[in-house]
């Protein structure tokens, strides 16, 4: 079914049951949000989205209230500009200004929408919490100092990760994001999948490795393959001077959608690991055919063929002097169909054995 309503002097005809944000964003009308994100349900917790709706007494968030037939919606009125910025300014009242020394520069909601509304200093000056910043987990970074209490995370953890492990406890001043019974991140249920980080709009979670590391401007964005496991989660690389600084969300993903386990998003490093094996290795006694040493010798680089040529010559060994089920072959997810019936040939056919599994039982 169809509605017709009015947004800003535009008719448009919108699908029922979307909100008013859905319906101004598929017509290109801008409608700030900090709450809300398009991989979560709707909270209507910031009300940054306010609009005026003719008839309606008082103004309303547009990413809960649904378009309706006849609805006529202004979103950039005086009284709705205005109190856009008072949101802001009591956002501003118990956040630290220190956008010059913050990660999330340059990449932040909250810091955009206080420039785009012009909030230009601290209007109701009162207390401000001091949280520590010593959540001890190795991945993730959590200063509540930064937190609007969008309760974003919140919701990514149950509704993307369906763990749960953060909410928000006690209430006004005192609110502030928990994890589990109110201890460390790794005292949760936390399964450090980072999902609470990619939706968070400011500094308030931000990845460890990441701190430092980068600004929004300075790197480059670049959608690959998680190279882990056969799901082929997609990922956004953030890479700086040619080395991958941070890992964000791929929210077009066909199959992850945004999500990602552990090793996807925090588990980069190894790719410029000083002790990472670029080329192949092999025993010098196997290269140059001596007896074995007692402590096996030292490694050597080799090309490809050498390598190849070594290892077929040690299985066949094997098989002609232990039998071919003295051998086993794993193969991966990582590889082609292809690949892996390949794999299954060479050991049922060549090798003669049927000792082949695959790492995604494992
Ligand atoms: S890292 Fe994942 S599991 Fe842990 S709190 Fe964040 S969303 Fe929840
Ligand atoms: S930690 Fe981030 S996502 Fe969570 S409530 Fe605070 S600002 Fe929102
Ligand atoms: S992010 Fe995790 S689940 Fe996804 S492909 Fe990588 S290893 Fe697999
Ligand atoms: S974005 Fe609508 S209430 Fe927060």
């Amino acid at each position: 079914m169809k509605v017709n309503l009015t947004i800003d002097g535009h008719k448009i005809q919108a699908e029922a049951g979307k909100t008013l944000l859905e319906v101004a964003q598929e017509a290109g009308i801008h409608i700030p949000i900090l709450c809300h994100h398009p991989a979560l349900p709707p909270e209507g917790a910031c009300r940054i989205c306010l609009v005026e709706i003719e008839r309606q007494r008082s103004l309303q968030p547009a990413c809960t209230f649904p378009a309706t037939e006849g609805a006529v919606v202004h979103t950039r009125s005086t009284k709705v500009v205005e109190t856009r910025k008072f949101v802001l300014e009591m956002l501003l009242t118990d956040h630290p200004f220190d956008c010059m020394t913050c990660d999330a520069t340059g990449n932040c909601l909250l810091q955009d929408l206080v420039y785009e509304y012009g909030v230009r200093t601290e209007v109701y000056p009162g207390a401000h919490h001091q949280y520590p910043i010593d959540d001890p987990n190795p991945f993730i970074q959590v200063d509540r100092n930064k937190c609007i209490l969008c309760r974003r995370c919140v919701r990514a953890c149950n509704y993307i990760n369906g763990v749960d492990a953060i909410n928000v406890v006690y209430r006004g001043f005192n609110a502030r994001i928990a994890f589990g019974a109110d201890g460390h991140m790794v005292q949760s249920p936390c399964e450090f999948c980072g999902s609470c980080v990619a939706v968070c709009p400011t500094a308030a979670l931000y990845p460890k490795m990441s701190v430092g590391k980068g600004r929004a401007w300075q790197v480059e964005r670049i959608q690959t393959v998680c190279s882990y496991c056969g799901v082929g989660c997609q990922l956004i690389l953030e890479v700086k001077d040619n080395r991958i600084v941070k890992v964000e969300s791929a929210w077009d993903g066909p199959v992850n959608h945004g999500w990602t386990c552990v090793k996807g998003r925090f588990g980069y490093d190894y790719v410029q690991h000083p002790d990472r094996l670029t080329r192949p290795m092999v025993r010098k006694y196997l290269l140059e055919g001596t007896p074995r040493p007692p402590d096996r010798g030292e490694w050597v680089e080799v090309d490809w063929d050498t390598a190849l040529n070594i290892t077929a010559r040690k299985m066949r060994s094997a098989r002609d002097v232990y039998g071919p089920d003295t051998i086993g072959v794993l193969t991966s997810a990582k590889c082609t169909n292809e690949e892996n019936y390949l794999m299954n040939k060479l050991a049922r056919q060549v090798i003669g054995t049927n000792n082949i599994d695959h790492c995604a039982r494992l």
